[in-house]
């Protein structure tokens, strides 16, 4: 078993992105969905050789490094028993108006990456790639040493996978400021200053007016570097509401 295996749980927008960048950095990628991978057809043919849709069981089986993307709350539905063991990037963001009322979120003291660890409790969880959208996410990615790659927070208790994922970040693009444990991982969750906006540029952003859904698409990112990460993580303020909200796109 070898991290040249990505295990993916969840194709979406933010799964198959993920997936697109870890094979351009050579990686190969073993990605499923809800609904079985015959389903994952077009997606396969799209990303190339190097990816394969497997059931859920053959993913987890196929990689030590898995990425979780799917909606928040199936996180409760993933296999505690399987993922023992093993290192989890937690993607996962609560959304009310699309994941439902979940009154057990307690954003004022508990980070909902804390909620998935306690799932998922012999698994390492660790916090990244939640906190920009997934168009900027693939554009975004830089080679390292590149003058306008930009930076994202991590944070997890165990140290060695979070250092397989600060590695794993930097193949596929991206530095990474550490924020530390998992308890300050609601540093960057909806609502914070590190949250989505400062990667996109401010005229194109849907957190500053409504555009389009084809502006949205083809908006370039902005650069966010490690230091700039550092002050805007250090500038959160907790509240009780640290939710997503879906953004309002203007007519096309
Ligand atoms: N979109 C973004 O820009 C973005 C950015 C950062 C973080 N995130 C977070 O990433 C997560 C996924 O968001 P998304 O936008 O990619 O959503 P999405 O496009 O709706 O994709 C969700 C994926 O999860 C799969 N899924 C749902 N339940 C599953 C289960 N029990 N087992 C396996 N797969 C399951 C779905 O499969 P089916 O299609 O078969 O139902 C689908 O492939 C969310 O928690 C979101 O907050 C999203």
């Amino acid at each position: 078993m070898t991290n040249t295996t990505i295990g993916i749980i969840g194709s979406g927008m933010i799964g198959a992105n993920v997936a697109r960048l870890a094979i351009a950095a050579g990686l190969d990628i073993v990605i499923c969905n809800s609904r079985g991978p015959e389903t994952l057809s077009e997606l396969i043919s799209d990303l190339g050789s190097n990816a394969n849709a497997a059931t859920i069981e053959d993913v987890i089986n196929s990689s030590d490094l898995i990425v979780l993307a799917v909606p928040f709350p199936a996180y409760t539905n993933l296999p505690v028993d399987l993922l023992a063991g093993k290192t989890l990037i937690d993607t996962l963001n609560y959304y009310p108006q699309r994941d439902g009322e979940m009154p057990e979120v307690k954003t004022e003291h508990t980070a909902t990456s804390e909620m998935v660890q306690s799932h998922l409790a012999n698994s390492h969880v660790i916090r990244a790639l939640n906190n920009v959208d997934f168009v900027r996410l693939l554009s975004s990615a830089r080679p390292a040493g590149a003058s306008d790659r930009s930076a994202l927070p991590v944070a997890g208790n165990d140290p060695l996978s979070k250092d397989t994922v600060i590695k794993f970040l930097d193949k596929i693009g991206y530095d990474a400021f550490d924020m530390g444990p998992l308890s300050e991982s609601w540093r960057s969750e909806p609502t914070t200053p590190v949250y989505v906006a400062p990667y996109m540029h401010s005229e194109t952003s849907y957190v500053a007016q409504k555009v389009t859904v084809e502006i949205f698409k083809n908006a370039p990112g902005r650069t966010v570097t490690r230091d700039e990460v550092e002050i805007l993580v250090k500038a959160a303020v907790r509240h009780d509401k640290m939710f997503g909200k879906l953004p309002e796109f203007a007519q096309d």
